[in-house]
């Protein structure tokens, strides 16, 4: 049975991945900064919890050390957003973004290359917004356009360990679901920028996840779930 650790597993699109892999046969470790819901979840699914904050190499090597008789594949969704414009930038919140999805993911390489199977793979997770410069998405935008980098680099790097990242267009992954009542709108907005004429939902990710676990032949790419999104004129 392959081990996969989800980082951010504990909710949204990594609890959508840790289900949807318990169900596929995988040994799963959900990993999380909030050690009690990835327990939650871990025990509705049959898997196993323990604690990774993304802002913290030390929780990062002491979960390293944990499953250090072997994982196969690691993804990690860790995202801390800023959506500011550059004159209102806040450093520590610039930084933690930085840490969520890239500084952090480079030191899960640091603490898990020895113990990932060469078999295996790593999943980024990116974001559309990396295409698409807006005013307020400076620092979401930079930090999905840098995982589409480090997904490359990472995969010459822990090579034949395979690496790399998904970029998806707005999902209904739960995490919009703090807009109330303008969730609607913003799907249905972004549904139109689309050339499928739809939002996404939390199985097509899913679904690419998947496929990129066993998708051999394929490292250092980035595959875009967005509907066509990027190219598509507004
Ligand atoms: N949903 C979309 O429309 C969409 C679109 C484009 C890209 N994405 C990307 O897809 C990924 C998943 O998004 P989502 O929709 O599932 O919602 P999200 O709210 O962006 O999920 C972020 C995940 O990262 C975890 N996380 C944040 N900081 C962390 C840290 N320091 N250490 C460990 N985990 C940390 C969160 O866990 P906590 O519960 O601890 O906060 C949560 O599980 C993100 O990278 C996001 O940027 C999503």
């Amino acid at each position: 049975m392959e081990r996969i650790l989800v980082i951010g597993g504990a909710r949204a699109l990594g609890a959508a991945v840790a289900r949807r892999a318990a169900k596929d046969g995988y040994e799963v470790v959900v990993g999380a900064r909030d050690l009690a819901a990835a327990e939650v979840l871990a025990g509705e699914i049959g898997a196993t919890a323990v604690r990774v904050d993304l802002q913290d190499e030390s929780t990062i090597a002491a979960a390293a050390e944990r499953l250090k008789d072997g994982v196969d594949h690691i993804v990690t969704t860790g995202s801390a957003p800023h959506d500011v414009r550059a004159t209102e930038l806040d450093r520590d919140k610039l930084l933690a973004a930085f840490t969520a999805k890239v500084a952090g993911p480079m030191l899960v390489a640091k603490h898990f290359g020895p113990v990932l199977r060469p078999t295996g793979s790593v999943v980024l997770f990116s974001g559309v917004v990396g295409w698409r410069p807006g005013p307020g998405s400076l620092v979401k935008g930079v930090t999905n356009g840098a995982v589409e980098y480090l997904a490359r680099h990472l995969a010459a790097d822990l090579a034949p360990v395979r690496v790399n990242a998904v970029s998806p267009g707005v999902v209904d992954s739960g995490a919009w679901d703090r807009l109330g009542e303008k969730k609607t709108a913003l799907l249905s907005k972004s549904a139109g920028g689309t050339f499928v004429g739809r939002h996404g939902e939390a199985d097509d990710v899913v679904d690419t996840v998947m496929w990129l676990l066993r998708a051999g032949f394929v490292s250092g790419e980035t595959i875009h779930i967005e509907g066509g999104a990027r190219h598509k004129s507004a």
